[in-house]
């Protein structure tokens, strides 16, 4: 067991094995694997989808178009992203923006671990492929964006006791302008959620 490490060694245990990893064919087009960033006892917990050119660029999550969405969402929502760990379910560059189940199933083992060491009280899951993993894995039934975005689901499994709330992904706001007011409606609510639950700050 790890009892001897401190939850940042855990982490960057984690960290330098995706740095290595090639369990899927993602390995061969990423340039710098997308870890994940925020503070190791943070309350709440982002997932999108996947690094996009400019995270694989950079190593770090949401620093293209979605992420200059994500930190006006977080605004409205009144929460600060430097609180907040943010990842996503595929580690590596996906340059379509579409993951396979494959690649979903080879990378989804490092988010169940960054979960199990963060023990956050909240995950935020943006867009249906994070909504439909996460409700799932505790065995939830996945149902359309339109019908849980914005839901608050409370879980619980063994080691873990939290909530998941779908959004729907910011990059689909880029795509689709109808969804943005939508959008941050859903932030400013999930706003007064999170100070309701006292997880802000
Ligand atoms: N979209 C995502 O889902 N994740 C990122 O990190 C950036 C864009
Ligand atoms: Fe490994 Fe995930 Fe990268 Fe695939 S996407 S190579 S499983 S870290």
């Amino acid at each position: 067991m790890h009892a001897e490490l401190s939850r940042e060694g855990l982490l960057e245990k984690l960290r330098k094995k995706v740095e290595n990893c090639r369990k899927c064919d993602l390995w061969r087009t990423r340039n710098r694997p997308v870890f994940g960033e925020g503070p190791v006892d943070a309350g709440i917990i982002i997932v999108g989808l996947g690094p996009g050119r400019q995270e694989d660029l950079q190593g770090r999550p949401f620093v293209g178009a979605a992420g200059r969405f994500l930190d006006q969402l977080l605004a409205e929502a009144g929460l600060s992203r430097s609180g907040i760990y943010i990842t996503n379910i595929i580690k590596c560059f996906l340059p379509e923006n579409r993951a396979t189940e494959d690649q979903i199933k080879s990378c989804t083992p490092y988010l169940d671990q960054q979960i199990e060491v963060i023990q956050p009280r909240l995950i935020i899951a943006l867009g249906n492929v994070a909504a439909c993993y996460l409700l799932e894995k505790f065995g939830l039934r996945c149902e359309p964006m339109e019908r849980v975005h914005g839901r608050v689901y409370e879980v619980s499994s063994l080691t873990l006791s939290l909530r998941i709330v779908p959004m729907y992904h910011p990059a689909s706001a880029l795509r689709n302008p109808e969804l943005r007011g939508r959008l941050i409606e859903d932030w400013r609510e999930l706003g007064r959620i999170i100070r309701d639950l006292g997880l802000a700050g």
